[in-house]
């Protein structure tokens, strides 16, 4: 059955903003929890500009669900998971300049340094996603490399703007989803989606989990997050 990961990063980037302890992305997730939401998705980045070391940690304790930690492929990072040892882990390209991640990892053009870092998280018993884009050489590199998932990035999905241009984006995905699937790869899809686009992405046969931040916490900042959680699970299954 399709899931919902709530990304909280953005409750930590409200406290940041003023470098204080409220409001606490933890408390969010406890509440994302409460409302439905089958996982907690947190961003730790390198330059930690929302979610901060003592968020993970908390969040490994709390979260009741599964904690899915995104990172950037660095040695730094891979430590940390390692010691937090979230349920999953998700490998995101990270650009210091960018507002948020820009499109998939290359994976194909570091298939040896991605390998071993799989290997190694995997070997320690946290499966390892991959944030790529819905593009054939990337997805069989993803399955060269034996990551357990792939997470599809749904960006250029979210943002065609016509008709024309959102179905083949989706058909894209689709077909994207079925060549992962019949390599091996488990599929989730993520960034962009938002209430009123959501539905076609959930209805992709295979989809595992869609991760969802922005759109959630926009609309938790007026009616609560709790209102906020069921409403986009009510939208995965077009009844919104
Ligand atoms: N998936 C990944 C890999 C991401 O980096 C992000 C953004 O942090 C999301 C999903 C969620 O995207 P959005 O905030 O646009 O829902």
């Amino acid at each position: 059955m399709l899931t919902l990961g709530v990304n909280i990063d953005h409750i930590a980037t409200i406290r940041q903003a003023r470098r204080t302890v409220e409001p606490d992305p933890v408390a969010a997730a406890v509440l994302a929890e409460l409302a439905g939401a089958d996982g907690i998705t947190a961003h730790l980045r390198e330059d930690r500009r929302h979610i901060q070391d003592r968020d993970v940690h908390l969040l490994r304790q709390i979260v009741r669900t599964h904690l899915n930690m995104e990172m950037a492929p660095t040695e730094e990072m891979v430590a940390i998971a390692l010691d937090i040892k979230p349920d999953y882990i998700t490998l995101v390209p990270e650009k210091r300049e960018e507002v948020t991640t820009e499109g998939g990892l290359d994976v194909a053009s570091q298939i040896q340094r991605l390998s071993e870092m799989v290997s190694k998280l995997q070997g320690q018993g946290i499966p390892v996603s991959l944030f790529i884009d819905a593009d054939p050489v990337q997805i069989d590199a993803a399955a060269k490399i034996k990551a357990k998932f792939i997470e599809l990035h749904t960006g250029c999905y979210a943002e065609a703007r016509d008709e024309e241009s959102q179905n083949k984006e989706l058909a894209a995905l689709a077909q994207g989803c079925q060549q992962a699937i019949a390599a091996g790869l488990r599929v989730n899809a993520g960034h962009g989606l938002t209430y009123w686009n959501v539905f076609p992405v959930a209805d992709i046969e295979g989809m595992e989990e869609l991760n969802i931040g922005h759109s959630i916490i926009s609309r938790a900042s007026l009616v609560g997050i709790e209102r906020a959680v069921r409403e986009m699970k009510q939208a995965m299954w077009g009844k919104f």
